[in-house]
């Protein structure tokens, strides 16, 4: 067992960066894991937001957990004797804050990416290979159910050994728009979607074949957000048309009418800092790829080729694997199309809340076909899975809360070296992008082997 397992009674966390993303972590300290775990400290700059989630944990359990700044991260982990911390501060702030917690002899469990660049990287490895403490990365796509029967099919040996996979990830105009809105674009806040999204991928890919990336070549850029891309010259079709007669604008986010953003990011939260979570996506300061494309080699003579887009009609992915005796094709549909209900407002991430789609020839769904070579293609099977991104987040939490078992056949349990793998190829791609070569991730400094 991990760590996290052999601890008797429950451990005490401190919650760092208590925007949207930390709701999750708070919701399953609250309830599926209020025996393993204790929240007793907020690390935050904008007490606004912190007291959202305070409300949220006095409402459940009585008593007031005291805000720190990040600059307190020290005095915070001393005073309220905490045990572990989890990290879910925008990318840029991960690097300083970990290393941060680990020297004040705190575990972390820190959301992906692992760090927005790859010196920022550097020094988490640094401070993990200093302090011996434990990071766990919550890669939560692994646990997904139709992602793990995937891992299931190429550790079965059913098609042999991987020589290529071809992956292609489809963000639609909500969800991939909604990257355009706030910190991600900047790429040194975000790392970029190759770091900030394309890391979930690249960790797939690396867990899927058990193999380490050896080298990047990448090509893409901004094709149509911002105010200069394909957008400029963008004449709405008549579907938008209609939307936008009914008074919805379909590129922007309206706060007031999603009152749990509206609380976390609304005026009041506003006035503190000045972080606008609902700027619009055609902005002239927009630095976020929105079109990418990458080969990957990988050891032993593997290779990737790998797409995304973060302004396509659906959502969903595509993957296919080729092996020595045979291949394997994942298809998933989150949202076959955009639609706006009543209140003109639609799901942003439509992965965390699957939604039904009848009589629509791109329904949601998924479906992973295996095929040998001579015989007839079968479909194998995916479990059901419980809750958001696929079924992934509740057994993730499982794992995060109370350790990973040792003999999980998938081998789901994520640490900071897989992290450090998963976004190195992100790294190595941003450096292909400004260069125009490939790049070997050797080459990155990372100061750990892959
Ligand atoms: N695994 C997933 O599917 C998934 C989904 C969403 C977000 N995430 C990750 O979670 C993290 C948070 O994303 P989010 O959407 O909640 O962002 P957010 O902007 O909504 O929240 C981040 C919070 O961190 C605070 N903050 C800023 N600087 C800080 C610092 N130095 N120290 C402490 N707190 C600081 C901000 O004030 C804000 O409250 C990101 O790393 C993101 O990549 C992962």
């Amino acid at each position: 067992m991990t760590d996290a397992a052999t601890t008797t009674g429950r451990r005490r966390y401190a919650v760092i960066g208590t925007g949207h993303r930390a709701g999750m972590y708070v919701g399953a300290l609250l309830d599926a894991h209020a025996a393993d775990g204790e929240i007793v400290a907020w690390v935050e700059p904008n007490p606004v937001r912190a007291a959202v989630h305070e409300a949220r944990v006095a409402a459940a359990v009585g008593g007031t957990r005291p805000v720190y700044g990040p600059d307190d991260l020290e005095k915070a982990i001393e005073n309220e004797r905490v045990d572990r911390v989890i990290v879910t501060s925008p990318d840029r702030t991960h690097a300083d804050l970990v290393c941060r917690a680990l020297r004040a002899g705190a575990d972390v469990v820190v959301e992906k990416p692992i760090a927005a660049t790859a010196e920022q990287a550097r020094l988490i490895v640094d401070a993990v290979q200093e302090t011996g403490k434990d990071v766990t990365m919550t890669f939560n796509y692994r646990y997904s159910p139709r992602n793990a029967a995937l891992r299931e099919v190429i550790r079965s040996g059913e098609i042999g050994d991987v020589v290529a996979v071809h992956f292609d990830w489809a963000l639609d105009t909500v969800h991939g728009a909604d990257y355009f809105r706030r910190w991600h674009r900047e790429k040194d806040v975000s790392g970029g979607l190759l770091v900030h999204k394309s890391s979930h991928h690249f960790d797939l890919v690396n867990w899927w074949t058990g193999l380490a990336p050896r080298r990047v070549f990448a090509a893409g850029g901004r094709r149509f957000y911002g105010d200069d891309a394909a957008h400029a010259t963008y004449e709405p079709n008549e579907t938008e048309q209609a939307l936008q007669a009914q008074g919805v604008d379909p590129w922007a986010l309206d706060l007031d009418k999603n009152p749990y953003l509206s609380e976390l990011y609304g005026p009041e939260a506003q006035a503190v800092d000045g972080y606008r979570r609902d700027r619009s996506v055609f902005d002239p300061d927009i630095e976020l790829e929105d079109t990418l494309s990458l080969v990957v080699e990988y050891e032993k003579g593997a290779v990737l080729t790998y797409s995304l887009v973060a302004h396509a009609p659906f959502e969903g992915y595509r993957v296919v694997v080729t092996g020595t005796r045979g291949r394997a094709e994942l298809e998933v549909v989150e949202r076959g199309s955009v639609a706006f209900g009543e209140s003109g407002t639609a799901v942003i991430d439509p992965s965390a809340t699957p939604e039904a789609w009848e009589n629509d020839p791109r329904p949601f769904g998924e479906r992973l076909v295996v095929q040998r070579h001579w015989e007839r293609a079968r479909e194998w099977p995916i479990a059901e899975g419980i809750g958001g991104h696929g079924g992934g987040d509740a057994f993730l939490l499982r794992d995060v809360f109370t350790g990973a078992p040792d003999d999980d056949p998938l081998g789901r349990a994520a640490g900071y070296l897989d992290g450090v793998r998963a976004s190195a190829v992100g790294y190595a791609g941003n450096r292909s992008l400004a260069t125009g070569d490939p790049v070997a991730l050797d080459d990155l400094g990372l100061g750990v082997s892959l």
